[in-house]
């Protein structure tokens, strides 16, 4: 049988006026703080590149008339951009600063900046991308763990979408001839 929830709060009260500065991470963070917010770089980075060719292939579609499918880049676009700004804002709750430096960007990303000179090579650029995504940030949610629930459920939230972004790219994929 689970044991009762216990906990010692009069000592939980001290702590939380003793650092108070450290404003939402207390004793209760078990995870290694510098890592974490390193390893959340990692994944702005992964975001902004994201963002960054979907604009370039909205764009470039968008020229060869495409309507539809510029529309879903545009949206997954705006979909990255989200999580970049969560991610950031997750790594300024933990003490860290977000690196927004377009220099090494495409280094500290996971996945790649990749044009593409057809639809169908934009589609697949794309979806590699998401892929390289979900395995990434599912090892990230495993590493997590209980140590640092709040980032976890963050990348939960993100590999959920990411999973939609590939499973839209393989379907517009699908409707091409092969
Ligand atoms: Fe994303
Ligand atoms: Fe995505």
């Amino acid at each position: 049988m689970k044991h009762a929830f216990r906990t010692d709060v009069d000592a939980i009260r001290q702590r939380a006026r003793q650092k108070m500065h450290d404003g939402a991470v207390t004793g209760a963070y078990l995870a290694d703080r510098d890592k974490v917010i390193a390893v959340l770089n990692e994944v702005l980075a992964t975001e902004l590149v994201c963002v960054l060719r979907y604009k370039n292939h909205y764009f470039m579609a968008s020229g060869i008339n495409a309507e539809p499918v510029a529309q879903e880049f545009l949206q997954h676009a705006n979909e990255e951009q989200v999580h970049a700004d969560q991610v950031a804002q997750r790594i300024t709750q933990l003490g860290g600063v977000p690196n927004f430096n377009p220099e090494g960007l495409a280094t500290r990303s996971h996945a790649e900046y990749k044009e593409g000179d057809t639809l169908v090579s934009m589609i697949e650029e794309d979806l590699v991308a998401e892929r390289i995504a979900i395995e990434t940030y599912s090892e990230i949610v495993r590493w997590l763990g209980n140590d640092d629930p709040t980032t976890r459920v963050l990348m939960e939230s993100l590999l959920k979408v990411e999973e939609e972004h590939a499973d839209d790219l393989v379907n517009l994929l699908g409707s091409f001839p092969r």
